[in-house]
């Protein structure tokens, strides 16, 4: 396809002639048929809607169609008008339109739905089995389509994948403004995004699918690093005394992937227990994990023979991770860290495989008879619990990793409640390692993408970064000198490990200092015309984006974790400071009715207004968070916030006064 039919096809939005239906393509990934839900009458709202984008004399062949695409799938994706050009982002210019801004976003959804980034592309899900660009293709159609018409006078209204319209605004305004998923609260269990999903009135946004901001496996992998570095730095007291350490966890599919490469890159010895040989295979084959065992004996010695040599190494088990922790109990091997990834946010639809069952047994169990595999899964949780107990009560470090592995095997009976039977014995991630060592500091997944597409671009970016965090950790204070070494690491290697997929994007762990630095060099840069201009962003998964009580605001403790003021707050501020578009989503990672999460995107384009735009606004998009985190008594944002008001005079924020135990302790209650 020529880029004048690409451009036309973009133009003209919904087809005037119905297109020809189109072969289901079974080797693509696509999403799992949906649980059959909607009642005949919802049914036929469901259609009623669908059919609402059409002219009605268009209405009964489409009915036909689309009820047979809810019948078959459970959701109506519209397939037929799906568009025959190759899925990509673009360079900014081969977009038509009238606002450079409005391109920037078409380039950031064209890259969401990506055939090498998104994880079911025709059923437009970029990740996360749900987390969705647009509910159906004509939602995707009708949007690029006012994108690429409206001025930089206009805001396009986005509800859930759905673009209400255009409306008049201003040339500062957001050129859109996203929610997804938002529900009046008592409608938001699970079940509830089943059914108003099927009916087509909203979505699931997971963090950046809904958002247009996700950048492939970079994140995840840069995230985990973070992790997994400053875990260990946890346990070790200093660089040497990190070799010979093992790390013992479980999971090698989308996210957990990452945690071999990360436990080479922080040095230590990984096992890293997968039941399903063909995911390790995967893994193995991509360079990510460097041995494959099957056997627990020869995995026994494989691992002493690395502690005795202090070796670097990853290897995977193929096996249940349940084996790994009984076995080195009874060999006594020491963990020295521990963690899990397997998926139990989804437990009883093979996001967790139970010990007692062979990997295909468990399949068909859990389709066929669900209610004893649930049994299965509850007694493997205890039984895993109770061997990471043995080893915590010698001296193995553990955290909970984001998946609801305490959250499940508390439900099960398991022993990992503590003392005073509301918390768990062991700390999550974000409590113990990436709140107080990132996020209370304002530390979090700044990330851009270089609009030209060119590959030179991003090159001089990482530059720019690297020397902007150079110079300022020339006088940074001692308490974040780690993190500033850590990012300028990364982004040193970050060539070199061949990160991208999808568009020209990086990303990094920075302050608000440190992202309004990089963020005015790349602007300066842009319009000296030494690159293309350039689109920031970031993961929801952030300092002040995102309130989740069992993830990102996990280490909140003054009782506020199950507010989300937070994360409302932050996306409005934001839309008034300049961003081009903004979104807030329900649900995200762990699970509908479980978080808020709110994020933007920003086009740098070389002009004054930028400049101002992206220093007040990124200045506000990590600061609310931090204020909020030193409200809640945490002493890194404490420090945080004042050092951030001795720099700008116009930030006054409200400081706690600590309150002494022996006055509180005295008191009766
Ligand atoms: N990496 C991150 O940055 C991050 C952050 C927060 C939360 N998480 C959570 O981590 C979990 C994993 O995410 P994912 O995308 O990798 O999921 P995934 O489903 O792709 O992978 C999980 C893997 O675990 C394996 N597995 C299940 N039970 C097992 C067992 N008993 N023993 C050994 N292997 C077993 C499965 O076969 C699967 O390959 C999710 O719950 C996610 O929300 C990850």
């Amino acid at each position: 396809m020529t880029l004048d039919q690409f451009q036309a096809d973009i133009k003209q939005g919904i087809p005037s002639e119905i297109p020809n239906a189109k072969p289901y393509e079974s080797q693509i990934n696509h999403a799992p048929k949906r649980k059959e839900i909607l009642t005949a009458d919802e049914k036929k709202l469901a259609l009623m809607n669908a059919l609402r984008y059409f002219p009605a004399d268009q209405h009964a062949v489409l009915a036909v169609d689309f009820l047979k695409e809810l019948n078959d799938f459970g959701r109506i994706y519209m397939y037929r008008y799906r568009p025959d050009y190759r899925m990509f982002a673009r360079p900014i210019n081969e977009y038509p339109g009238k606002s450079l801004q409005a391109k920037a976003i078409m380039l950031m959804i064209q890259n969401n739905l990506d055939y090498a980034v998104a994880q079911h592309p025709h059923e437009l899900i970029t990740y996360g089995g749900n987390g969705a660009v647009f509910q159906n293709w004509i939602q995707y159609r009708l949007t690029m389509k006012y994108l690429s018409e409206m001025t930089d006078d206009q805001t396009l209204v986005m509800y859930s994948g759905h673009p209400m319209g255009l409306f008049p605004s201003h040339k500062n305004a957001p050129r859109v403004v996203v929610t997804n998923g938002m529900m009046i609260p008592n409608y938001s269990k699970p079940d509830d995004w089943e059914k108003f999903n099927a009916m087509g009135v909203t979505q699931y946004g997971q963090m950046t699918a809904g958002s247009y901001m996700y950048i492939g496996p970079q994140g995840i992998v840069h995230g985990t690093t973070i992790t997994v570095l400053n875990a260990v730095r946890r346990i070790a007291k200093n660089r040497d005394d990190i070799k010979g350490k093992l790390f013992v966890t479980a999971g090698l599919g989308g996210m957990s992937g990452a945690q071999p490469k990360a436990g080479n890159i922080a040095g230590v010895i990984s096992v890293t227990a997968e039941v399903n040989p063909k995911a390790a295979q995967t893994r193995h084959s991509q360079g990510w994990v460097d041995e494959i065992i099957s056997d627990l004996n020869e995995l026994t010695e494989r691992v002493k023979v690395a502690k005795d040599k202090k070796e670097t190494v990853s290897i995977a088990f193929i096996g249940n991770v349940v084996d790994v922790w009984e076995k080195f109990d009874t060999e006594n091997v020491f963990i020295d860290l521990g963690s899990d990834q397997t998926s139990l946010h989804n437990p009883w639809a093979g996001g967790y495989y139970p010990v007692e069952l062979p990997f295909e047994d468990s399949n068909e169990m859990m389709a066929n008879n669900p209610e004893k595999f649930k049994g299965f899964v509850q007694e493997s949780l205890r039984r895993h619990a109770a061997a990471v107990n043995k080893h915590t009560a010698k001296g193995t470090y553990f955290f909970d990793y984001g998946n609801a592995f305490l959250l499940e095997a508390s439900r099960a009976g398991a022993d990992v409640m503590a003392e005073n039977g509301i918390d768990f014995k062991y700390p999550s991630y974000v409590q113990d390692i990436l709140g107080p060592m990132c996020f209370d500091f304002g530390f979090g997944p700044f990330r851009w993408v270089c609009a030209s597409g060119k590959k030179e671009d991003l090159q001089r970016t990482d530059e720019i970064a690297c020397q902007v965090l150079e110079e300022m950790m020339e006088n940074s204070p001692v308490e974040i000198q780690q993190q500033m070494a850590d990012n300028i690491q990364w982004i040193k290697g970050a060539q070199e490990n061949k990160l991208v997929v999808g568009s020209q994007a990086r990303i990094l762990y920075a302050d608000a200092e440190g992202r309004m630095k990089i963020a005015e060099a790349f602007n300066k840069a842009i319009a000296s015309g030494e690159i293309g201009s350039v689109i920031l962003g970031r993961d929801h998964h952030d300092v002040s984006g995102t309130d989740s009580p069992y993830r990102e605001t996990s280490n909140i403790y003054d009782g506020s974790k199950f507010t989300a003021d937070m994360a409302i707050q932050n996306v409005i501020g934001d839309s008034f400071r300049g961003a081009t578009w903004v979104s807030i989503h329900n649900g995200g990672g762990v699970g509908w009715g479980e978080v808020i999460n709110g994020g933007f995107g920003m086009l740098l384009d070389g002009s004054a207004d930028a400049d101002r735009n992206l220093k007040m606004m990124l200045h506000w998009d990590v600061n609310n968070g931090v204020a909020r985190r030193n409200w809640a008594r945490n002493e890194n944002a404490i420090f945080a916030i004042k050092r951030a008001m001795e720099v700008e005079p116009l930030l006054k924020i409200t400081i706690p006064e600590i309150v002494g135990d022996d006055i509180i302790d005295k008191l009766k209650f």
